[in-house]
């Protein structure tokens, strides 16, 4: 008589909105999870960009961190500037975080949810003539005392995909030094990005993990409520320097002349 063989457990998941976002079941997060498990949400994560967990009350913030070490290095948290303004997290910096785990401890009654937009597919849909100017341009980036710059399109380091790197912390287009053309370029770019089609929006409950792949997302804030406090804890994962797309034939776009650090 044949042995009957258990099949593992496997981790359910069921997309929300139709470009980002998944509901992930039939998982307990601990950095004790099986090597398949972890793979298994990895692949997910690049595919849905941001993935929701509910129910995961055993959670503290060591098992969080425990459980994000198993997604790669840790990282210093990024100082927030105005969460309810659009942003990916951390872009003032030479390497932005790879990933953000964000674990719902105290949530407001009603409101206060949060919001995320696919910026992989908002490059998919900028017209050609567009898609060709954005991928020529670098941005620069800051935060009370940190810069940086960075290509406006960053090609994914896992999926190859290309996508925007914009959002609340862009300051200024690098060589442009009219202020005004700079702002309407980064608004153009960004209206793209923030389009409903390409967003997910997550109404939280205690013990609800959300995990995003911080390298083709932005996220935000909705602020829309008052009361009780919204206490969120957030665990960012060391993310690469974003590489922009090949130009003319050569691998990344050269930097423009006046870039510094
Ligand atoms: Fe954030």
């Amino acid at each position: 008589m044949p042995h009957q063989v258990l099949e593992p457990v496997r981790p359910e998941v069921s997309p929300v909105a139709g470009r980002i976002g998944a509901v992930v079941t039939r998982v307990r997060l601990s950095g004790d999870l099986p090597e398949r498990v972890v793979a298994e949400l990895g692949r997910a994560l690049l595919r849905h960009r941001v993935l929701f967990f509910r129910d995961q009350h055993h959670l503290d913030a060591a098992g969080q961190a425990r459980f994000a070490r198993r997604l790669g290095e840790p990282a210093a948290c990024c100082g927030h500037g105005r969460a309810d303004a659009w942003h990916t997290d951390g872009t003032f910096a030479e390497r932005p975080p790879k990933a953000m785990l964000m674990r719902a401890i105290e949530v407001p009654r009603h409101g206060g949810d949060t919001v995320w937009a696919n910026t992989a597919a908002a490059y998919e849909d900028l017209p050609a003539e567009l898609r060709e100017l954005a991928d020529r341009l670098w941005v620069l980036h800051g935060h009370g005392d940190a810069r940086a710059e960075h290509p406006l399109v960053r090609v994914h380091p896992e999926t190859g995909e290309r996508a925007i790197l914009l959002g609340g912390f862009a300051r200024s287009i690098v060589g442009l030094s009219s202020r005004a053309d700079s702002g309407a370029l980064i608004r153009l770019f960004q209206e793209h990005v923030t389009r409903l089609e390409n967003t997910v929006r997550w109404r939280w409950a205690p013990g609800d993990v959300a995990v995003c792949d911080n390298r083709a997302t932005q996220h935000r804030v909705v602020q829309d409520f008052g009361g009780r406090p919204r206490l969120l804890w957030r665990v960012a994962v060391g993310g690469d320097v974003p590489v922009p797309v090949p130009v003319d034939g050569r691998s990344g776009a050269a930097r423009p002349p006046a870039a510094g650090g």
